[in-house]
């Protein structure tokens, strides 16, 4: 793997467990850069960092000769995947506040690439709430994280606070390098366990005959990644589909159907769930009589399309007998994006809208600038990835069942 880590090593006694995942990742073919913050020095030296990186070893924000031969931006740019390890208490909220006071969290701050935490700390400050606060902050942002680990830790106590092992952390590394943005495998809290939640993306196609058919721009970007973080958080994940040209995320149960109608059959055959999220973009309508034949040119009219109307399948499961818990709607609109939202909220008959301005490059495109609508709600999320957004959206359902 012809990769480039940048690590920033933290003040904590695991340390020098980060001067083995430089070999560990060496060994992968996975150059790594090092920076050492104060704290971190105390517990390892510049010397054995760089000694086992080949590399000058970046220490301090203000020393003018490293400036001069690579400034902070740059280097927060040098890489392919920034990996804080130890990612002390101190450093993760620096991070989620955009604290920048020295090196590494100038680093973090400037950064145009991914994050992956792999926390050290005791238990009791591993579970304080602020702690976790910026755990959910950074997560929501998009950071990785990896453990910590449940066991014995340097101060005598017990419980989650270990650092993960070189060789989990050169695997994630590998992971997220591979295209996993899902954090699958990564280990992380598992707040959806036990729940399951069904999905439906991509277009539907409606026949007009054998070779013909009706459809839209769909690509299931947006609803495959939503899949993707909601298993990733421990759902059990049943995604119906249609023709799309992605690949289903690791462990999500996909069910592929092609018009409508086959679509709310499926979904109705997955029932019950504990939320039903509604992406795909259904077609309104089919050709009223599709032809099992190939219509040919050479009769002599132009053949005329007629239109029958779809099911609503949102509107269909919102007002099922099983009904899930939590139904989730999207709203895919050019102009008046809330107004329209609040109007399919109460007609759809669901409990949240996601709704989208798709007058830009949202569909097909890479990302979405989402407005999450409820009944006494509006929140507006900034532009994001498709899996940014997704993770944002798993997070607050997940909250909804905590
Ligand atoms: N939807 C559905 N079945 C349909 C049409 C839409 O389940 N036959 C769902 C979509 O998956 C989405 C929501 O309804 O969650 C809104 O879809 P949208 O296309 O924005 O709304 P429409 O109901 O088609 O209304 P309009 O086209 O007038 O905006």
């Amino acid at each position: 793997m012809n990769k480039r880590v940048l690590l920033i090593i933290g003040g904590g006694i695991a340390a020098y467990k980060s001067l083995f995942l430089i070999r560990v990742l060496a060994r992968r073919g996975i150059t790594t850069r090092v920076i050492l913050t104060k704290g971190g020095s105390e517990f390892v030296t510049a010397l054995s960092a760089g000694g086992l990186s080949g590399d000058k070893v970046y220490t301090d924000l203000f020393d003018l000769t490293d400036e001069a031969d690579m400034g902070h931006i740059e280097l927060s740019r040098s890489a392919d995947l920034v990996v804080v390890a130890p990612a002390t208490a101190d450093l993760m909220a620096k991070a989620a506040h955009g604290i920048a006071n020295d090196l590494a969290t100038t680093t973090l701050s400037a950064t145009d690439k991914r994050t992956l935490y792999v926390p050290a700390m005791n238990v009791r400050m591993w579970e304080n709430p602020a702690t976790q606060r910026n755990v959910k902050t950074l997560t929501e942002d998009g950071a990785f994280f990896l453990g910590p680990d449940e066991g014995e830790m340097a101060c005598g106590e017990f419980g989650f606070g270990r650092m993960a092992e070189p060789e989990e952390i050169a695997d994630a590394v590998e992971k997220i390098f591979k295209g996993d943005t899902t954090l699958d495998g990564l280990r992380g809290p598992k707040p959806l366990k036990g729940k399951h939640v069904l999905i439906t993306a991509g277009p539907t196609r409606e026949p007009i005959d054998p070779v013909r058919y009706l459809s839209n721009h769909s690509s299931g970007k947006q609803g495959y990644a939503i899949a993707g973080a909601l298993a990733t958080m421990g759902a059990k994940v049943t995604l119906v589909s249609g023709p799309v040209a992605i690949d289903a995320p690791p462990g999500v149960d996909l069910v592929k159907v092609e018009t409508a109608r086959e679509m709310l059959s499926a979904c109705e055959q997955a029932l019950p769930a504990n939320v039903f999220i509604s992406v795909a973009a259904v077609a309104d309508w089919r050709p009223n009589n599709s032809s099992n034949k190939k219509i040919k040119k050479d009769q002599s009219d132009i053949p005329p399309l007629t239109l029958a109307e779809n099911p609503d399948i949102l509107k269909t499961l919102s007002g099922a007998r099983d009904r899930p818990d939590l139904v989730i709607g999207f709203a895919a609109e050019t102009n008046d994006v809330v107004k329209h939202a609040k109007a399919k909220l109460s007609k759809k008959g669901c409990d949240w809208i996601v709704a989208n301005d798709v007058s830009g490059d949202v569909m097909g495109g890479d990302h979405n600038a989402m407005i999450l609508v409820t009944s006494n709600d509006v929140e507006e999320w900034p532009r994001l990835t498709k899996q940014d957004a997704a993770r944002r959206l798993a997070i607050k359902i997940a909250e909804e069942f905590s």
